[in-house]
This record gives C-alpha cells, structure tokens and sequence, in this order.
C-alpha cells in the first residue's frame, strides 16, 4: 500500500483534499499534522476531526502543529473558508479534542517517516511551518521520502492574497523558502495559476456535491460559503476565474500523489521564493537561466487529466 503524511491547514479544499484520499483502499495515511492557516490551529484541528468522523475515520492519528509562522505575520483566509475554516455550518455534535495525540506533530512526521525510509509521500497543503521545522530537527527527512506533495506558490506574478503572493507562501514565507532549498526529493507543485486553469465546472459541482451520501451532504453544506464567495462577481473578476468554475486548489495535490498518472504535463525547474519585496514577498521564483546554481529541480504541474480527477473527487463523496 501507499503510505501517506498529511500537512493541512483544514479549511474547504483541504477536507475535500483529505477525503480524496480516505476512499482509496490501498493508501495508508500514518499521521496528520495539523499546522495554523485558513484559520487558527484549534480550528483546523477541530475540522480535521469533523470530517475523519464523516467519513468513520477517526482512527488515524491527527497531530497537533505550529501554531504560528517562522517570521511572516499571521493570517487566516476567512473570507474564503469562513471564521471556522468551514464555513461556518454549526456542528451540533462536535468531536472532541480528546480524540488528538498527545504526540506533537513535528516529532510523529519526522518518526514516522525515519521508520519508513523511501516509502513516504508527503502531501502538504497549507504554510509549510510543520515541515520547515521539520526539516530543522532532522536534516536527513527529504532523502528519506518518497516525495513531497505541495500545494502553494505561483509561476507568473498573479497572487490571491497579496499582488504577487499565493496564501501558503505568503502566510509562512520563510518556510515556504526553507522547504524549497532543502526538500530535495522528488517534488510535485501544484501552483495557484494552475488550479485556476484547471478549476471544476459549476456543473460539475452541483453533480458531485448532489449525490445522495452523508459525505456529500456535509460537503455540500462546508463548500456553500466559499462557493458563493467563488461565484460573487468581485472574486471571479480579481481572481481571474470568471465564469470557470470553483478552484479546489488542494485537491490538485493530493490527487496527483495518490495516482501519479493524473500530472499530464509537468515542468521540472529550479523554484524558489521571493523573501523581501513590498509587492513580491513570497512570491515563487522559478530560475530559468540557472543563476542561483540550484541542482535540485521540482516538477510544476501544467497539464491534468481532469476527467480523471473528477471521478476521483466523485467517488470521494460516496
Ligand atoms: C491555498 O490557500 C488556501 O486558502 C487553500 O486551502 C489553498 O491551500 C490557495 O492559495
């Protein structure tokens, strides 16, 4: 089977993410670890619970991370994800934190891959704090996985949270940085321009979030709030999605770690991140011309084969 690390920041596209990958029945998830994004960490750890307990999965292990960024300054994406992160559907029966590890997060992903060499593959799809300090404690960690999943970052200049800045990158930008120099194993990146070229017709959604299941149900209900910001005119207007659909730029990465042949087309670059800069500050750099003397190389995701995902994210809500 496929033995999975999950990194998530649990707002709307990270429980779709998640879901994805509760449906395959030969993938392992070893641990999640839950790190501060979308919203504040004592609400992703309670939406990542919520939605194991949808799917009846609340046997796997669910990790307490970073609560705050290296240096950037927090921030969450509430106009987006709500003030919960997903939202904001009351919950009249919450699980409780009792269910989380005592076990911090850093110390479970960092074991769990050294117990496990060659064999991991990491899906991150939030600031990359947890793997940054990851990284820190046990320099060994990116030769000993199998690859590394993210969501985050953008080729061109088009930012969603600042002019030039996609959320993961801008919310921990020296992370972001620190992962980038030193994950030098097989990475995947599913950049924001990418999800939005690739985004779900509407149709699509009213046919994968109506199917009759409780999975689908409660989907249905978290995604309304971002589906309507997603929808409202000033969003599809700066975000350049108009009319294209909803953009569950998560998904992107997990989907494609869990069945490789979804990434039609990649391009295999040097990328780094932009640490100063008024309008750029985490901002993703790709070095064409090779000048910051980087070997490692990551593959950017152009092209998917979406027909595929989306029966992958169909089955997911059955
Ligand atoms: C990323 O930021 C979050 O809002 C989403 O969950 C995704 O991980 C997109 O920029």
């Amino acid at each position: 089977s496929k033995k999975l690390w999950v990194d998530l920041d649990t707002g709307v596209d990270d429980a779709q993410a998640l879901m994805l990958a509760l449906v395959e029945p030969d993938v392992e998830i070893l641990g999640i670890s839950c790190v501060h994004g979308n919203t504040p960490l004592q609400n992703v750890l309670q939406n990542t619970l919520r939605v194991l307990k949808v799917c009846g999965r609340l046997d796997i292990p669910v990790y307490k991370g970073c609560q705050r960024p290296l240096l950037s300054p927090k921030q969450h994406a509430s106009d987006y994800h709500g003030k919960d992160g997903l939202g904001d559907v009351p919950d009249p029966d919450p699980p409780s934190l009792d269910l989380l590890q005592k076990e911090k997060a850093v110390p479970a992903m960092i074991k769990a891959i050294k117990n496990n060499p060659g064999e991991v593959t990491l899906v991150a799809t939030a600031p990359l704090t947890n793997l940054a300090v990851a990284v820190q404690l046990d320099p060994s960690i990116p030769k000993k996985l199998k690859a590394l999943f993210l969501m985050g970052g953008n080729v061109d200049s088009r930012g969603n949270t600042t002019v030039c800045g996609e959320f993961n990158f801008v919310a921990d930008t020296e992370a972001a940085y620190v992962v980038l120099e030193r994950y030098t194993c097989p990475t995947y990146i599913a950049a924001w321009e990418f999800s939005c070229r690739s985004s779900l017709p509407w149709s699509f959604c009213d046919q994968w979030l109506g199917q009759c299941t409780d999975k689908a149900q409660f989907m249905k209900q978290i995604t309304a709030f971002s589906r309507s910001t997603a929808q409202s005119e000033d969003y599809e207007t700066t975000q350049s999605t108009a009319g294209k659909g909803f953009n569950s730029c998560d998904c992107y990465a997990m989907a494609a770690a869990l069945d490789e042949s979804l990434m039609l087309e990649n391009e295999e670059v040097v990328v780094s991140v932009e640490l100063e800069g008024a309008h750029t500050r985490g901002m993703m750099v790709v070095d064409y011309m090779g000048l910051l003397k980087k070997k490692h190389k990551a593959f950017v995701m152009k092209k998917f084969d979406l027909e595929k995902f989306q029966g992958m994210l169909m089955k997911s809500l059955q």
